[in-house]
């Protein structure tokens, strides 16, 4: 089934959120508007509302991660939400249990939504094709496919510091090839209407044909940051790289992090960001991850909101569906 016909109902509200492409302009913004009104409860004294009262989210994190998977659970703990969250390690997976058959499983404990992050491409797409109609179905990050949430809660920060999306120059640096943040992100900014949207790498770490994704690419670091909004760095994904795309890190970190002198080409407002983790001294050095133009940290912060409006948005319109 076509993405865009599995992520949106016939009202086109979000049915399960699997990835950018497939979505819509009004989709994203709607989410950004949404994680507004959530923004106020995390800053209150009691930071819960009921919206997902007597609904049960499971967790399923193949792999490995720290922001994502903590900021999702606090999300489903301010919604009210009964979590569960899959050891992974100690499940019946490694007692050669299929993935759709842990699924089926836990779908017969009466479950409402999947939080998947799985190292194939794709898993949560394939997942999303055979859950009950009830059941709603959120990517956490699929292989090198998408990693939506996070390209959202990317957008809500550029959005909270920059305010319209328009006239910005944003660009993504590092390895590209194996990011799936990079790709949901060249999405999101291309649909949210931004001015230029630049790729910064050596061509071992860009996709072949990157530019018919609607960016310009760079392969020197300096020209490319020239009077940018935003610079987005990546992380090297050293764990999908099947053989040698760089010298060593040492030379990456001399061809292409951004130091505090490469940072001066860009525009003087502008803003650093980074999904983390953060490799100090090969893609960023400390004293930009730490300035005043980063906003590493207020990225996750804002998350939980973000992550509160992704599932409210998808589990209303799941709960709507055959019961
Ligand atoms: N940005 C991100 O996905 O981080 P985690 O792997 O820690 O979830």
């Amino acid at each position: 089934m076509d993405i865009s016909q599995l992520q949106l109902d016939s009202d086109g509200k979000l049915r399960h959120f699997l990835s950018i492409d497939g979505l819509n302009r009004q989709i994203l913004t709607d989410i950004l508007d949404r994680a507004d009104s959530f923004l106020d409860i995390t800053h209150r004294i009691n930071k819960t509302v009921d919206l997902l009262q007597g609904r049960t989210v499971i967790n399923l994190f193949f792999e490995a991660s720290t922001r994502t998977r903590t900021t999702f659970e606090l999300a489903e703990k301010r919604l009210s939400a009964d979590i569960i969250n899959l050891n992974i390690a100690t499940s019946a997976t490694n007692k050669g249990e299929s993935l759709l058959d842990t699924i089926r499983n836990l779908q017969a404990m009466q479950c409402d939504m999947f939080v998947i992050r799985h190292g194939m491409s794709g898993a949560s797409q394939f997942i999303a094709q055979h859950v009950a109609p009830h059941v709603a179905v959120v990517n956490g990050g699929d292989g090198w496919h998408a990693h939506p949430s996070q390209a959202m809660l990317d957008m809500y920060t550029i959005r909270h510091h920059k305010k319209n999306f328009e006239p910005l120059r944003v660009a993504i640096v590092g390895d590209v090839m194996h990011s799936r943040v990079a790709r949901s992100q060249i999405h999101a900014l291309n649909m949210l209407g931004v001015h230029e949207v630049r790729v910064i790498g050596p061509k071992t770490l860009m996709p072949t044909d990157i530019e018919k994704m609607g960016v310009t690419v760079f392969h020197k670091i300096e020209q490319g940051l020239k009077d940018v909004d935003v610079v987005i760095m990546l992380r090297l994904q050293n764990e999908r790289m099947q053989g040698a795309f760089i010298p060593n890190q040492a030379e990456f970190y001399h061809t292409y992090g951004l130091t505090a002198e490469r940072f001066t080409l860009a525009a003087p407002d502008a803003i650093v960001m980074h999904p983390g983790p953060i490799n100090r001294g090969v893609e960023i050095e400390s004293t930009v991850a730490d300035s005043k133009h980063s906003v590493i940290l207020e990225q996750v912060n804002l998350g939980i909101a973000v992550r509160m409006a992704i599932l409210a948005m998808t589990i209303r319109t799941s709960g709507e569906a055959s019961r």
